[in-house]
């Protein structure tokens, strides 16, 4: 179809990582990272994970080869990662960062996905001079279809900045940018922004039962719909905007219900806002 993009191609830029990754907590975004990183050739042997309750799939990854919980010793400190990982809960950072210091040498490359918690905070934590990136992913990660947004901090060399971006394409698109105070608003926007949709989502499926639909038809329409569209605005070059006209016929159905979706108090005015108390939120939380 014209104006469609290709799908990348499935590439192994993992697979020469020379020395060892780090995965400090393997819930939710930790997993999905880890998956895509085996995806990506990462071999199971390169990886240690620090989890204390680690799910069934990663025990099986430690079936696998990966080091799982290994015992801290005197011969930790030779260990230095080439790479470690944060995906714990912003809250538990105080006391999980702090130990990591352990596993860090000038090589090593802390790539942080932990919500709020600043550039400013790891260094604190961290033994000085530790190469340092802070990034936010969102949920379609768990599908390998996130955005991350990333920022570096100037201890990071071009290399490790390459494998900072490795790690995170393995879970989707990656951007980064060079002011940490963007992070407020992109974690607003693409961080919180599946709630968003999937609100949407919700609010359609009870507007359709509104109008006189099935509860569970209208909730398959929607689920379709949805995903669908937002499938179409993936593959395609065709900004959002255009997409939209193209279903809108003068005078026609979608036309009436753009009216009031765009008219005063609508869409743009209330996602305005929304963004706007996410970004403070953000802002407050930030530590
Ligand atoms: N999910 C998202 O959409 C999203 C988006 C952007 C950023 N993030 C960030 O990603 C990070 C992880 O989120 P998540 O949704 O994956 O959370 P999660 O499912 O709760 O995963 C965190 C994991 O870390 C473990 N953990 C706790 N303390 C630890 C320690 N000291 N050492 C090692 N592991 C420890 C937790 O174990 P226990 O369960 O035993 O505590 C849990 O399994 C958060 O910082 C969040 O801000 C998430």
């Amino acid at each position: 179809m014209r104006g469609m993009k290709r799908p990348a191609a499935n590439q192994k830029t993992l697979s020469k990582l020379s020395g060892s990754l780090v995965l400090v907590g393997a819930g939710k975004m930790g997993s999905a990272m880890l998956d895509g990183w085996l995806g990506r050739g990462l071999s199971p042997r390169r990886v240690v994970v620090i989890e204390p309750q680690p799910s069934k799939a990663t025990k099986a990854l430690a079936r696998r080869g990966v080091g799982l919980n290994p015992k801290p010793g005197p011969k930790v400190k030779a260990d230095a990662a080439a790479a470690i990982v944060i995906a714990v809960k912003p809250q538990t950072a105080p006391d999980a960062v702090p130990p990591l210091g352990l596993h860090v040498s000038k090589s090593t490359l802390v790539l942080s996905i932990m919500a709020g918690r600043t550039i400013g905070f790891l260094e604190k934590s961290l033994p000085a001079g530790t190469a340092i990136v802070r990034a936010m992913p969102n949920t379609p990660a768990a599908i390998g279809r996130g955005i991350t947004v990333a920022v570096a901090n100037t201890k990071v060399s071009p290399r490790q900045r390459k494998l900072a971006g490795d790690l995170l394409a393995a879970v989707g698109k990656v951007e980064w940018v060079n002011d940490e105070a963007l992070m407020d608003a992109l974690t607003a926007l693409s961080g919180s922004g599946p709630a968003y949709v999937f609100l949407l989502a919700e609010a359609m499926t009870k507007a359709g039962i509104a109008a006189g639909l099935p509860p569970a038809l209208a909730a398959r329409l929607t689920r379709e719909t949805v995903a669908g569209s937002g499938e179409l605005l993936h593959r395609s070059d065709i900004d959002a905007a255009t997409l939209r006209q193209n279903v809108t016929s003068p005078g026609g159905t979608t036309a009436a219900a753009l009216e009031v979706l765009m008219g005063p108090g609508g869409f743009d005015e209330l996602l305005t806002k929304a963004i706007a108390a996410a970004t403070k939120r953000s802002r407050d939380l930030a530590g």
